[in-house]
């Protein structure tokens, strides 16, 4: 949560910085702020309210500083106000500091700080940041160019918990520092000029190249260098890093909304993740991957750990993983995880999914993983992001930068590289040969088979205009649908604040029948035909007790007994999520539209949950 910007160089910083926030924005947007060095000293100018607010701040024009950070704000400690707002400066005004994450021992080191005479003027845990690095640099009795490093490094020993920091001082006017632990930070390199951000495509019209910090790294930043430092100050090199992405990806390219964009480019985001990886006729490679016959065969469990929409991805997952290579997988939430001592060792495989790489619990989970020593893979659409540098494998899906905060193309690009890392496996255990050969059919003409089931988009329209108004909303499925009913369901409360929930079709009886009364919507998912009939019967359970109904289905179903039928194109089971999601996605954004709710950026969530 929060986004940082930083701009070092030789052009007017704030317009550079307030930009950068801009496409950050979705990473929180209760407050935003920016601090730049001018000629007499560092300026902080920051409210609570969305990013374009600052073009509003009097005196915002006349900045003239080179140098500046910058920051939008997704609370934690202290509501949003203009004094929780960051930047923040330390009393004497010497250090502005920005910062993601949260310090957890922020009491104690307040309280030390107190102590020594400081005085805090807001709620949050930060504040103790810029007063800690004045604090130290008083103490040192060196005065050489690394003194101000040399604070700020003592400063990051005492702080636990996650932080990315950006750090400018009056006293240094050529200078930014930077450091990070557990929140994501990447440096762009610029002809002349570098630039900061919490993720790449806030910046990439500015730059292609980027370097990555791990924990605990510095950099120090000037206009033509940065300079790398390990956790004692040793210089280090780092390598830099092409992207390939373009900036036009994370624009909205006409769209009137992000998500409308993502959920439109599934086409294109699966054919890329599939790439050159699977083809009919010779075995899905992964060249990142060396797990062997007898390493698979002796496993006794897989866990796919995830948060979420990705979570969801995770079930579809199992499904799979238990088919094609008959291996036990169990599918836990991260946060749930990290606290239950789940059984690992080095006979079990623990996979992470999550399309950001930076989620607070998932990266908590991989570690604990490691320590227990099972053997990591991350599954990311960021490369080089946290989790991806944590995990002893990596392998990516290639959606693109995706900037709405309800997820989509994510998510069918996670579900279709697990069928695939499904595959990969089944094939390494010369299992399921005849089931592996019809999926990968499937899987090559899943791009062709989405721009088909896009076209429902005006008939879905029509439905979200019937139930905008709702205040509740059931999702039902058995098998794999029932987890494409849980992401929907999902979406759904995310981004139009409608109660929805999910249920396994078969579970109705037991409990949540009780819910139906007349005239309330009750969305099925029926892509299974072992199941269908199945699925068919229990929603004829709900029909006579009054409910509206919307299929979803790829079967032959008898349209007559729904109030609308959505025909998707047929394809393996296992990869069904990929396509019957796509038209529960576009219902929840036209129902978020309807209801004038702003869709990218849904109230109290934020991209990438950065903190526990
Ligand atoms: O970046 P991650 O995939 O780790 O994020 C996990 C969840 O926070 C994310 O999927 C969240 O549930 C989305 N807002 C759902 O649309």
């Amino acid at each position: 949560m929060c986004g940082i910007v930083g701009y070092i160089g030789t052009k007017k910083a704030s317009p550079i910085l307030i930009n950068g926030l801009l496409r950050l924005e979705y990473r929180g947007y209760d407050s935003a702020g920016i601090a730049t060095i001018e000629k007499d000293g560092l300026s902080i100018m920051k409210d609570k309210g969305r990013v374009k607010n600052l073009y509003n701040l009097p005196g915002i024009d006349d900045l003239e500083g080179t140098i500046g950070i910058a920051h939008t704000r997704w609370a934690t400690h202290g509501k949003p106000s203009k004094e929780n707002s960051h930047p923040h400066v330390d009393n004497s005004e010497s250090f502005s500091v920005v910062h993601n994450g949260i310090i957890e021992n922020y009491n104690e080191l307040r309280k030390f700080l107190t102590d020594n005479g400081y005085t805090f003027y807001s709620q949050t845990d930060t504040e103790i940041v810029p007063n800690l690095i004045h604090y130290y640099y008083n103490k040192d009795e060196n005065d050489d160019e690394q003194k101000i490093l040399r604070a700020v490094k003592n400063t990051c020993k005492d702080l636990k918990g996650s932080f990315a920091l950006e750090i400018i001082s009056k006293y240094d006017k050529d200078h930014m520092i930077v450091v990070r632990k557990d929140s994501p930070l990447v440096i762009g390199k610029g002809d002349g000029e570098n630039y900061i951000s919490s993720d790449i495509p806030a910046i990439l019209s500015f730059t292609r190249e980027f370097y990555l910090l791990n924990d605990l790294e510095f950099a120090l930043l000037s206009r033509d260098d940065i300079k790398f430092y390990d956790t004692d100050l040793n210089p280090i090199d780092k390598k830099v890093q092409t992207i390939e992405w373009n900036a036009a990806s994370a624009e909205k390219e006409g769209y009137e909304d992000y998500m409308l964009k993502e959920i439109h480019e599934q086409p294109t985001a699966i054919r890329e993740t599939i790439g050159a990886k699977l083809d009919e006729g010779t075995k899905c490679t992964f060249d990142e991957l060396d797990f062997t016959k007898d390493y698979l065969k002796g496993l006794h469990k897989i866990y796919l750990v995830a948060c979420g929409t990705a979570m969801h991805a995770g079930l579809a997952g199992k499904c799979m993983m238990e088919r094609l290579c008959r291996i036990p997988t169990e599918v836990d939430i991260a946060s749930e995880f990290r606290y239950r001592d789940p059984i690992i060792d080095d006979k079990t495989l623990c996979i992470f999914i999550s399309q950001s790489g930076e989620t607070a619990d998932t990266i908590a989970a991989l570690k604990l993983s490691k320590q227990k020593g099972a053997k990591t893979l991350a599954i990311s659409n960021v490369i080089g992001s946290s989790i991806t540098r944590e995990a002893d494998y990596s392998i990516y899906t290639h959606a693109g930068p995706e900037i709405a905060v309800a997820s989509t193309k994510a998510y069918t690009s996670q579900v279709v590289l697990l069928a695939m890392l499904a595959i990969y496996f089944a094939e390494t255990l010369e299992e399921s040969e005849v089931e592996v050969l019809n999926l990968k059919k499937e899987i090559l003409e899943l791009p062709k088979k989405l721009e088909e089931t896009l076209k429902c988009e005006e008939r879905i329209k029509a439905f979200g205009h019937r139930i905008y108004q709702e205040k509740d909303v059931f999702f039902l499925g058995r098998g794999i649908d029932e987890t494409v009913a849980r992401e929907s369901a999902l979406k759904l409360k995310e981004i139009s604040y409608i109660h929805a929930d999910s249920y396994p079709a078969g579970e109705l009886k037991h409990g949540p029948i009780a819910l139906i009364e007349n005239g309330i919507t009750v969305i099925s998912i029926m892509t299974d035909p072992k199941l269908v009939e199945k699925t068919v019967s229990n929603i004829q359970e709900v029909i006579t007790r009054g409910a509206k109904t919307l299929v979803i289905t790829n079967q032959d179903v008898d349209a007559k007994l729904f109030d609308t039928v959505i025909r998707i194109p047929e394809t393996d089971s296992f990869v069904s999520p990929i396509l019957s999601v796509v038209p529960l996605q576009l219902l929840s954004y036209y129902i978020s539209k309807e209801k004038g709710l702003d869709v990218d950026k849904p109230r109290n969530l934020a991209k990438s949950v950065t903190v526990e």
